[in-house]
């Protein structure tokens, strides 16, 4: 008789349970009425008197360890139940990361200071709040200039000497003033107007300039860079360059690309010719190098400047410039693809 106690003991002791069936079943085969102790109860009546006091302590110690063991098994199944309600399904496959999208006058501005950068281009900054020095007066725009009025300017009420830039070249003059050539630098930033907001314009919005000045720099060298430039930008490689007029630059030009006329889009965009103006440049004036304080004699230099939302709108074939400040996440998200 000892023995089966023996053998049920060491039933309880080895038992496991991950279900709370199965926790119910051994309650049940143990300590239920027709379970193994009642059955070891009613053999304990027909024991022999001397050997009732061993059997008896071994059966008690049984039952005891098997009521321990269901009320053990439970408390830890539901430990590790509640555990599942406050972490989760631990084992269930992760949520997925919600990644964003570069804006597109980032991805643009990026891939503008990429090309410069490859060819030993650094970039600088300046600030948005100007002054009239920085913004027009070193630019070769003095006082009552009328090229002025070109960019109807935004100015502190209070200080008609304070104003938002209305451009990057601004930049120029800031970088001029601090360093020695030879000078390789793009600006790229915010720019403000005071203009009526279309789908063609906008009072704010952003710029790349570009500066270049050492000894013997030439027109030939601002051209080689222009078709670099619109090379890797667009796979475009044909591109000219008409005269025109900008007080910080002398001889001053206009950059068209050759765009091309396949599709209907080719013709819109380009008004039937074919051509697309993407910049601005030149020499830079001795007057602006004297200005920022570098030896008009020893050195030439040229700029240039872009507007980045033109640059997006051409590569992105986007209609309306508004697109960019409305953060529409529908518009926005279609960039997602582009690093
Ligand atoms: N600052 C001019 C603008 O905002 C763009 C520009 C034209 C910049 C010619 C230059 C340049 O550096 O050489 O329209």
């Amino acid at each position: 008789m000892l023995e089966k106690v023996a053998e049920l003991q060491s039933e309880v002791d080895n038992f496991k349970a991950s279900k709370i069936e199965e926790i119910e079943q051994f309650r049940i085969a143990f300590l239920g009425k027709k379970g193994h102790l009642n059955d070891l109860f009613s053999a304990f009546k027909t024991i022999a008197p001397d050997q009732k006091k061993e059997f008896g302590k071994a059966i008690n110690i049984l039952k005891k360890s098997a009521s321990d063991k269901v009320t053990l098994l439970k408390a830890s199944l539901e430990d590790t139940l509640t555990q599942k309600n406050v972490y989760g399904d631990l084992t269930k496959p992760a949520e997925p990361i919600l990644i964003g999208a570069n804006h597109p006058i980032t991805i643009v501005k990026n891939k503008i200071i990429d090309v410069f950068n490859r060819i030993g281009f650094s970039i600088s900054e300046g600030p948005e709040i100007e002054d009239d020095w920085h913004n027009f007066t070193a630019l070769n725009l003095p006082e009552h200039h009328p090229a002025r009025d070109m960019q109807d300017t935004f100015f502190i009420a209070t200080n008609p000497n304070i104003l938002l830039r209305t451009h990057t070249s601004s930049v120029q003059v800031r970088h001029m003033e601090t360093n020695t050539p030879p000078i390789r630098t793009i600006s790229p930033g915010r720019v403000f107007r005071n203009e009526d907001i279309s789908a063609r314009s906008h009072c704010i919005f952003h710029q790349v300039e570009g500066l270049y000045i050492d000894t013997d720099v030439s027109f030939a060298d601002l051209k080689q860079t222009l078709l670099y430039f619109t090379k890797e930008m667009f796979g475009k490689s044909k591109i000219r360059l008409r005269p025109s007029y900008f007080p910080f630059t002398e001889p001053s030009a206009e950059v068209d690309i050759y765009w091309g006329l396949e599709t209907e889009t080719d013709y819109k965009i380009t008004k039937g010719t074919g051509w697309l103006e993407i910049m601005g440049c030149g020499m830079v004036d001795p007057n602006v190098l004297k200005n920022a304080n570098i030896d008009s004699e020893k050195y030439t230099g040229y700029a240039f400047g872009m507007g980045i939302e033109r640059i997006a709108m051409l590569l992105y074939q986007i209609p309306d410039i508004r697109m960019f400040y409305e953060n529409d996440i529908r518009f926005l998200n279609q960039f997602k693809a582009v690093l």
